[in-house]
């Protein structure tokens, strides 16, 4: 037996006082809670990224989970159009020390809660070290109250969308059947499996006609990845296009409230409880270092 066996002889028990009620004992701090962040990405632009986020945010609050979406599209920033949103405020007057990130949270449909980042913002490799040390506090301490952190990022290989995605724990590639989707969702696996060392990423399939369509979809990316890339991709569905998205954008309101019964809006329902399903990565769960790596790293946008 070696050394380092413990037997019932020299099993070391704590020594507790006797006489401490529970009452006396020190509190134990919270449970820190980790949200399951997830980015939303594309390599080409336009398919469906701000969509998709805005109701896969929506299902998963009828599941009961909190939910914060981050507008990273910095360039356009429109989920808070898409959802009726007019915000007073938004991540510029963070970044110039004005507000901070709690007093721009602004409340979506649903209990939805949207960080927006309004329009023609600068990329996160352009802010003073100032202003990411400051935004990473922020947002350490946003944290705690939610499940999800979704992020709509902005399409391409981009640095702020090379950067949010790094954050991710989970990272979801959008495609559609059109060829120049396809081939842009390879650049961009590529980008980030060679450079940044990302390995596993979720893929939805939108505007499919059916399933088999959606699948296809899948499959002809995995053909090259698996053939180039030492990555990993899951299928998380597909959802059909439908022409009805465009009412409710126009209503500006989420699709899935206004035509849940639609195929698209059961599609996304189904993706949502998939999601809900995933497990966080507790390689990546401490999301301070995200983050970090995220703000502090040297810009290569
Ligand atoms: N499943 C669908 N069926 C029909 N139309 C769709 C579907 N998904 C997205 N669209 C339409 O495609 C257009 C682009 O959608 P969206 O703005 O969500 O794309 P995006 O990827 O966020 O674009 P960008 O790269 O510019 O940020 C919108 O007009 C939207 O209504
Ligand atoms: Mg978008």
């Amino acid at each position: 037996m070696t050394r380092t066996e413990a037997t019932p002889m020299t099993t070391r028990r704590p020594r507790i006082a006797p006489c401490l009620t529970a009452a006396e004992e020190a509190p134990r701090a919270p449970r820190r809670r980790v949200p399951h962040v997830i980015t939303v990405t594309s390599g080409k632009g336009g398919v469906g990224k701000t969509n998709f986020t805005a109701n896969l945010g929506w299902q998963l609050r009828q599941i009961r989970r909190n939910v914060m979406i981050l507008d990273a599209d910095l360039g356009l920033a429109n989920i808070d159009i898409i959802l009726g949103l007019t915000p007073d405020f938004n991540l510029s007057h963070v970044l110039s020390g004005e507000k901070t990130l709690g007093d721009i949270i602004t409340r979506g449909p649903g209990g939805l809660r949207i960080l927006p980042a309004g329009s023609g913002l600068p990329g996160v490799t352009d802010l003073t070290d100032a202003q990411k040390m400051a935004l990473l506090a922020q947002m350490e301490a946003l944290e705690q109250d939610f499940d999800y952190f979704l992020i709509d990022t902005g399409a391409g290989i981009a640095g702020n969308v090379i950067y949010f995605s790094l954050a991710a724990q989970t990272m979801i590639v959008m495609v559609t059947p059109e060829p120049t989707s396809l081939t842009d969702a390879y650049a961009l696996v590529k980008v980030l499996s060679r450079e940044y060392h990302q390995r596993r990423f979720k893929v939805v399939a939108n505007e499919v006609t059916d399933e088999a369509e959606g699948r296809e979809v899948f499959q002809n990316l995995t053909r090259v990845t698996d053939r180039f890339l030492d990555v990993s991709l899951d299928y998380l569905g597909h959802i059909p296009h439908d022409p009805k998205l465009r009412n409710a954008v126009r209503m500006q309101r989420p699709f899935c409230e206004v035509f849940p019964e639609a195929p698209a809006a059961q599609a996304i329902r189904r993706i949502a409880r998939r999601v809900s399903t995933l497990q966080n990565d507790p390689l990546n769960s401490d999301l301070g270092l995200l983050w970090r790596n995220v703000l502090v790293r040297e810009g290569t946008a």
